[in-house]
Formats: structure tokens, C-alpha cells, sequence
């Protein structure tokens, strides 16, 4: 089935649809407390999630879709739970190779990934090279991702070229500033959302999001599901965007 015919059986408008998805994925821990069972539970559900959405995503035909998986601020947690979060992300890494390949996703990171685990680097290096050539989609995991961590990085870039004369400073653009982000070259996301009913972006993609169209829902991320998506690209499909302009 194309990706178009999916779209239309969902009662979607093929012409309407995002270039990019961006999800803050929230909530695991309290999924798991819900239950009295141990945060990581939340985690490994969470874990299942994201598989189903990557394939919902390329089901549809959405170019990018970028997760929100480890914060820079999430390095302040226990650290077990560090540990258990990264023995997920080793195991995404191994088991889902196939899939990306099958399903011509390319993979990537945002983020200081050099702050991750040795091992986990080298599973990332692998699984980027693997599917470096895939069209299909590009899936980003922000890992160990920050949205001030990344304008410090572009702000320290710019004014590199800028001290070398490279460039000019008065020759910066919004242009310059993208083409130094962790995005640089993708679109901005037309969509974000966030699980667990918390309203605020927690510094994901501080630049990025300046025109997306935000949806926060109270469903935990281990409850997030294919037809919670299609309810919210429904909604998507019905909001004027207007940026700052009259219709
Ligand atoms: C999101 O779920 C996953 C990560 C931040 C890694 P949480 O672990 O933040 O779950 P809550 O917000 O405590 O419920
Ligand atoms: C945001 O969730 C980070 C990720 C989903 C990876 P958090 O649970 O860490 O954010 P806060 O603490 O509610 O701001
Ligand atoms: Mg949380």
C-alpha cells in the first residue's frame, strides 16, 4: 500500500500532511508508578512505542520524525536509571537495524552523543552508516540533547568563522543559524507534541519549533498509539497557519 492510500484509508488529507514530527516522549515513570512497578518498566514500554511509531511515521510518509529520548538534563536522574536508559538504547540500536533497513529509514542523532557510552557511540556510528543512503525517512534521536547545548554549539561555530575571517559578521542570516544546528539541512518541524500532559517543551529544539503547531495530550507515552497520532494529524489538518500573517 502506498503511503498516499494509507493516508486517505485514515480519512487524512495527503496534501496537508507534516514534512516533520517532532515528540517529546513524557510520562514513562509515571505509567510504571500507576502500576507500583519499577520507572523502567515505563521505559521498556516506552521503548515499544517508539518502534510503533516509527513505523506508523513511515506508514504515513512522513519525511522526518524526531524523538526526544535523553535530555541533557536527564543526566541528573539516578543512576540506574541512566543505565537502564541506555541498555534500552543498546538494544534499539542491535534490534531495530533490520527494520530501518527494510523500511529505507535513515537513521541519526541530535545531540552530544559523546557524551554517551563508548559502546553505545560505536552501535550509533554503525546503524548511521548502515542506513546513511535510506530515503524513505530520516528518524532523529535527540540523545543527550539540549536546545541551549545546541545554540551554544552553533553561537561558538559562527563566531569561529567570524574571528578566522571566514566570514562577516554582519553576513550572518537565519540561514547561517540553522546550517550549525544538530538539523541542519531539514526542515523545521511543522508539529510537536507532547505525552503526559506536562505544557512545557523542556528545552527540546528551542529554535526549530518557532512556527510548529504544539499538541500537548495528557496519554502517557507507553499509552500512545497509531490512532492517537491520526486523531492529532486530524487536528493538525483543520488549524490555519497563518505565521504572523492575515488569511
Ligand atoms: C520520559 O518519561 C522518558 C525520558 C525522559 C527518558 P519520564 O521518565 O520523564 O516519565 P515521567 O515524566 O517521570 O512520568
Ligand atoms: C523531557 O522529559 C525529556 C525527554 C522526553 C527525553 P522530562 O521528563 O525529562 O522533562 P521535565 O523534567 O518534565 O521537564
Ligand atoms: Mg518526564
Amino acid at each position: 500500500m502506498s503511503s498516499d492510500d494509507f493516508v486517505i484509508e485514515h480519512g487524512l488529507n495527503p496534501e496537508r500532511m507534516p514534512n516533520h514530527i517532532a515528540m517529546i516522549m513524557d510520562g514513562n515513570g509515571r505509567w510504571a508508578k500507576k502500576r507500583l512497578w519499577n520507572r523502567v518498566k515505563g521505559h521498556e514500554k516506552g521503548a515499544e512505542v517508539v518502534r510503533e511509531m516509527v513505523r506508523t511515521c513511515r506508514k504515513l510518509g512522513i519525511p522526518i520524525l524526531t524523538l526526544y529520548a535523553f535530555s541533557t538534563e536527564n543526566w541528573g536522574r539516578p543512576k540506574a536509571e541512566v543505565g537502564a536508559l541506555m541498555l534500552l538504547l543498546r538494544r534499539f540500536l542491535v534490534s531495530e537495524q533490520d527494520e530501518l533497513t527494510r523500511n529505507n529509514i535513515r537513521f541519526n542523532t541530535l545531540g552530544q552523543t559523546e557524551h554517551l557510552p563508548e559502546d553505545v557511540q560505536v552501535s550509533i556510528d554503525i546503524v548511521k552508516k548502515l542506513t546513511r543512503d535510506n530515503d524513505g525517512m530520516t528518524l532523529n534521536l535527540a540523545l543527550s540533547y539540549g536546545g541551549r547545548e545546541e545554540i551554544i554549539r552553533m553561537v561558538k561555530r559562527i563566531a569561529g568563522m567570524v574571528e578566522s575571517g571566514h566570514m562577516a559578521a554582519d553576513a550572518i542570516t537565519e540561514r547561517t543559524v540553522a546550517d550549525h544546528l544538530y538539523t541542519m539541512g531539514m526542515a523545521d518541524p511543522d508539529l510537536l507534541i507532547r505525552t503526559s500532559g506536562e505544557m512545557r517543551i523542556s528545552n527540546f529544539l528551542l529554535w526549530q519549533i518557532a512556527y510548529a503547531e504544539l499538541f500537548f495530550t495528557r496519554t502517557l507515552w507507553p499509552d500512545f498509539s497509531e490512532a492517537e497520532l491520526i486523531r492529532i494529524l486530524k487536528d493538525f489538518q483543520c488549524r490555519e497557519r497563518r505565521y504572523g500573517r492575515v488569511n
